[in-house]
């Protein structure tokens, strides 16, 4: 009964989200594209060529290709992960510009980390970040950062807050929840250090990235990597059915813009199965992709995924429903289904593009 009050209060969030009140509350209108993209002569061809050989521009992706053994910004995730849940907490500051609570928390050993508590805002589930964390490895991907369930007490965020927030105290008092024994059921995520605005968020980055990924248009010889990675966003933010990418603000990269990170991914993993509209145009302006990714489409099955959603939890609390796992599936079989046509139509080196 609690479940299926659950389910449909998320139903209620995303219908709400998806008819522009979750935008109306971030302050934040996005448009989306306008059809702007020139044509441009054709990439050098050759059917037979690898990706590179047609263009020698053409750079490994860096999302999959430096971190691709499960390390992110080069550590180990099981280091990190570990220091997530464990080290123990001496500030935490509240994050501004966006709706949700979530923290900059400082380490007792002087790392950081971001963290979202269990909330009244039902658009942060701190539970699905840890899934979006773990799905973006099952992929092979390092574009999310690590992220593990953690249970933090009331007098851990209480006698640890920043003076800087503490005009803030009656809105966390507000809006945390806390279980009976006075612990909050949270998300402890990496503090990326550096973090700039993509851009790819706004008109003009959209019809550029949309560009880049039509069959036969010419991607600049430095934005080979960045194309990739958009794709694999795209990719992700379908099987995650994440309506929140474009929102503003969860689209970040590194400092020089090479490397992509998907941030913010607590409003998803709705349960519907050919994704949300919003997920679906911007998976449809796709039509190139990573063949590695394509491939990896293989492990999204439901064993596979509960494997790694049972390994991301000490029993803090469930990542994933078994419905929510199953609409995962759903979607991984509509992302295959959507590329193969592609290929069916433009042949495989124009769609399976990025290696
Ligand atoms: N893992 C992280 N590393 C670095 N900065 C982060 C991280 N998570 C959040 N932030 C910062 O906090 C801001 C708000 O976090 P976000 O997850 O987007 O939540 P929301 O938009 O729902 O408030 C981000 O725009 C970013 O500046
Ligand atoms: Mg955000």
């Amino acid at each position: 009964m609690r479940m299926r009050r659950y389910l449909a209060a998320e139903c209620l969030v995303l219908t709400l989200f998806v008819a522009g009140v979750g935008f109306a509350a971030r302050g934040l209108v996005r448009i989306a594209l306008a059809e702007r993209a020139r044509p441009a002569p054709r990439a050098l061809a050759g059917a037979f060529a690898t990706p590179a050989e047609r263009d020698p521009g053409h750079l490994p992706n860096p999302a999959t290709a430096q971190d691709s053994a499960g390390t992110f910004l080069g550590m180990e995730d099981d280091f990190l992960i570990s220091r997530l849940r464990s080290q123990p907490i001496v500030r935490m500051k509240l994050n501004h510009g966006g709706s949700s609570l979530s923290f900059r928390v400082d380490f007792a050993d002087g790392s950081r980390a971001a963290f979202k508590p269990a909330q009244t805002n039902l658009q942060t589930m701190p539970r699905k970040e840890v899934a979006a964390y773990r799905l973006n490895r099952l992929l092979g991907l390092s574009a999310v950062a690590p992220a593990t369930p953690r249970m933090v007490s009331r007098e851990d965020i209480f006698s640890h807050l920043h003076s800087d927030t503490a005009p803030l105290l009656p809105r966390i008092r507000a809006e945390t929840i806390f279980d009976p024994r006075g612990n909050s059921a949270g998300v402890m995520m990496y503090w990326i250090p550096v973090i700039r605005e993509s851009g790819l968020d706004t008109p003009d980055g959209i019809a550029q990235s949309t560009q880049w990924l039509t069959p036969g248009q010419a991607i600049p010889g430095n934005k080979h990597a960045l194309a990739a990675q958009v794709s694999d966003m795209m990719v992700f933010d379908f099987l995650s059915a994440n309506p929140d990418r474009y929102s503003g603000g969860n689209m970040m990269t590194n400092e020089d813009g090479s490397r992509l990170y998907f941030m913010d991914n607590t409003l998803s993993f709705f349960i519907e199965p050919e994704g949300n509209e919003k997920t679906r145009t911007a998976l449809h302006r796709v039509q190139r992709f990573s063949r590695r990714l394509y491939e990896a489409l293989g492990r999204v099955s439901e064993t596979g995924l509960a494997q790694v959603l049972a390994q991301a939890s000490e029993g803090e609390y469930e990542i994933l429903t078994k419905p929510e796992i199953r609409a995962v599936v759903s979607r991984r079989d509509y992302v295959r289904r959507y590329i193969d046509g592609l290929v069916a139509s433009h042949g495989a080196p124009e769609v399976l593009y990025f290696p």
